[in-house]
C-alpha cells in the first residue's frame, strides 16, 4: 500500500487547451448513474478550494424522459439553487428529444451538455445509443451535429476505446476526427473497451494519441485511482484534463489534493483545516466523516427516505473498496434502516476500527 505523500513537489499551474473553453481546472468528476446526483456533486463542492470551479456531470439522462419530465415529480432537485459548472450527460439519438431535453434543461444554467457514447448497458443499446454510437461514425456525427444546433452552451462527447473487444487506433482516430469536424467542442476518452465495462487497465497511451491527432481538449478517463494518477495522465500523455470516477466515491477530496499540488492554497468555503487529507491513515479518517457528511446531504435533498438511503449505500459500495477492510464496513452500512441508523454505525464504526485508506481499490 502506498502513502500519499504530502512532501512531494508541487507543479506549475498546467496549460490545457481546455482554457480556450474557459476552463481553468483540468480536473473533473465523471457522470456516474446512481452517484452523480445533487447531493454527491455537492460532497465534492464541499472539499474545493473556493477558488476553483471545476466541470462536475450529472448522472446520464435519457433525452425519451426528459421533456416531459415533471420535476415535482422526482424524488429530490437535479441540481442546486444557483448550481454552476455542471454538465448534463444526454443518452440520445433523436431531434425532436435531444432539443426537447436541452430545452428543458436550459432554465437550470448547465454549463453545457456531454453526449454518452460509451455506456454498454443493454436497456441503452436497445435504443440504439450509448456505445452503439462509437460504432457509426455518420450517426454519431448526426447526433453530435443536431445537439449543436440545439445548444447555446459548450458539447462533449464521452466515448470508449473500441466497440467489443479489439481496440482499432486508427478507427478510433478517425471516429474523433470526425467527431470535432462535426463540431464538438471536446471531448473524454474513457480508456476501456466496450467489452471491459468498468474492469481491467484502462489503456492509457490511447488518450495521448488521441490527444496528438484533434485540436480540440482532450480528457482522459479510466483507473484513476489517486491525485498521483490524474497527474501523470496530464503530464505524461499530454492530454488536457483528466476526469475521475469511481476513486471520488472513496476520496471526494481528491480534487483538492490536486488543486493544492497546482498551487491553488486557499481552503474551502465551511472547512477549518486548510489542507485536504495526505496519508493513508488521515484518508481513512476522512473517509469516515465524509460519509456522515454525505448522509447528511442526501437528507436535505431526499428526506431521510428508502430512496436516500439506497444511494447511500451504493456510494458505500463503491467507495469502501478503497478501505483496507471496506467489506465489513459496506456490510454494516448495508443493514441500516435509515439515514439515522446510518450515522450511528459509522460513528461506533470509526472509532472502533480506524483504517487507512489503500491506493487503489480492493476487489
Ligand atoms: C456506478 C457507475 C455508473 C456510471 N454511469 C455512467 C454514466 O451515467 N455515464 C457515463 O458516461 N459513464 C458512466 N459510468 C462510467 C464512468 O463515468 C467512468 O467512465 C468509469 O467508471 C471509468 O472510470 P474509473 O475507472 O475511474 O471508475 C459509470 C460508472 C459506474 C461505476
Amino acid at each position: 500500500m502506498n502513502q500519499l505523500n504530502s512532501n512531494s513537489i508541487s507543479v506549475p499551474r498546467v496549460s490545457s487547451r481546455l482554457q480556450s473553453l474557459g476552463v481553468n481546472f483540468p480536473f473533473m468528476v465523471a457522470p456516474m448513474v446512481g452517484i452523480s446526483h445533487v447531493a454527491f456533486r455537492e460532497l465534492i463542492r464541499s472539499y474545493l478550494p473556493e477558488s476553483i470551479s471545476p466541470l462536475l456531470f450529472t448522472e446520464m439522462l435519457s433525452t425519451l424522459r426528459l421533456p416531459n419530465e415533471k420535476w415535482d415529480d422526482l424524488p429530490g432537485p437535479l441540481t442546486s439553487v444557483g448550481e454552476s459548472g455542471f454538465i448534463p450527460q444526454l443518452l440520445g439519438n433523436e431531434e425532436n428529444y435531444i432539443a426537447g431535453s436541452i430545452e428543458k434543461l436550459l432554465p437550470l444554467h448547465p454549463w453545457g451538455f456531454d453526449i454518452n457514447m460509451g455506456c454498454p448497458a443493454s436497456h441503452q443499446l436497445a435504443h440504439n445509443w450509448g456505445v452503439r454510437l462509437l460504432g457509426d461514425i455518420d450517426y454519431a456525427a448526426s447526433v453530435v451535429q443536431v445537439t449543436k444546433k440545439h445548444s447555446p452552451y459548450p458539447v462533449s462527447v464521452k466515448l470508449r476505446a473500441a466497440t467489443g473487444g479489439q481496440i482499432d487506433l486508427e478507427y478510433l482516430i478517425q471516429f474523433t476526427k470526425r467527431m470535432e469536424n462535426s463540431g464538438v467542442d471536446w471531448l473524454t476518452l474513457h480508456c476501456r473497451t466496450q467489452n471491459q465495462g468498468h474492469h481491467g487497465y484502462a489503456h492509457w497511451d490511447l488518450v495521448g494519441e488521441v490527444a496528438k491527432a484533434l485540436t480540440i481538449p482532450v480528457v482522459a478517463n479510466g483507473d484513476i485511482h489517486t491525485w498521483q494518477d490524474a497527474m501523470d495522465l496530464l503530464f505524461q500523455y499530454q492530454v488536457d484534463g483528466a476526469m475521475i470516477a469511481r476513486a471520488a466515491t472513496a476520496r471526494p477530496w481528491i480534487l483538492w489534493q490536486l488543486a493544492q499540488k497546482l498551487n491553488y492554497y486557499d481552503k474551502p468555503k465551511n472547512r477549518w483545516e486548510t489542507s485536504p487529507p495526505w496519508t493513508a491513515e488521515e484518508e481513512g479518517q476522512e473517509y469516515f466523516r465524509a460519509v456522515l457528511r454525505f448522509s447528511c446531504l442526501l437528507e436535505s435533498y431526499f428526506g431521510d427516505t428508502p430512496f436516500a438511503l439506497k444511494k447511500l449505500t451504493f456510494f458505500v459500495a463503491h467507495g469502501s473498496r478503497w478501505l483496507l477492510f471496506g467489506h465489513a464496513f459496506f456490510h454494516g452500512v448495508k443493514r441500516c434502516q435509515n439515514l439515522v441508523h446510518v450515522r450511528d454505525f459509522v460513528n461506533d464504526y470509526a472509532e472502533k476500527n480506524p483504517q487507512p485508506m489503500c491506493r487503489t481499490a480492493r476487489t
